[in-house]
């Protein structure tokens, strides 16, 4: 699938089957993940698969967002490896890099078959007391990730995107 296809046809999957995600699979996103860009090649991510049901209901007490996947990755950014704007402090590249490095797990995850949806309603620090994450690490996202049900089928929002108009000038 060429890259334009692959950002198109991509859409959150909320509904998972019961079958795993391979090891090889997951290999892969992981290493798409990894070739990701960010600030100063400074690589802040940190990724924590939880890939056991005793982890998954962990997460699925502290979030509804987890749709019956059996793989979830946890995205954080150690905080001390973040590059600092000098311009302003307003410029969160833990955010923007993790943000990266996720999506690239996104796009690679749909390239396999592989949907995921990225959920970002949850407690931080209810994520970080279960999993004993550490407390200089910002927790970011989590994605489930697994094969769509059958029936699966995006919801209404992923049709509504503004015009190109509304979010683009040339100036
Ligand atoms: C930062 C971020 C946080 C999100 N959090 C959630 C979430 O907690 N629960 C959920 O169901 N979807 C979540 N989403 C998915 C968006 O709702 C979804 O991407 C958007 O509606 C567009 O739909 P599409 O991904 O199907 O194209 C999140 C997406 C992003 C980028």
């Amino acid at each position: 699938m060429d890259f334009k296809d692959l950002a198109k046809a991509r859409y959150s999957v909320r509904k998972f089957s019961d079958i795993k995600v391979e090891q090889e699979k997951l290999d892969e996103i992981l290493r798409a993940a990894n070739a990701a860009p960010t600030a100063c090649n400074n690589q802040p991510q940190r990724l924590y698969v939880v890939n056991s049901a005793e982890g998954i209901a962990k997460l699925s007490a502290i979030t509804k967002y987890t749709f019956g996947a059996s793989t979830i990755i946890i995205f954080t950014s150690k905080t001390s490896e973040e590059w600092k704007n000098p311009f302003t402090d307003d410029y969160n590249t833990g955010d923007i890099d993790i943000s990266i490095v996720c999506t690239h797990a996104m796009m690679q995850a749909w390239e396999l078959g592989i949907g995921s949806c990225w959920v970002g309603y949850f407690d931080p620090e209810k994520v970080r007391a279960a999993f004993s994450i550490p407390a200089d690490e910002k927790i970011i996202a989590l994605l489930p990730l697994g094969y769509p049900k059958e029936d699966c089928k995006p919801a209404g929002l992923h049709f509504k995107r503004k015009p190109l108009e509304d979010t683009v000038k040339y100036l």
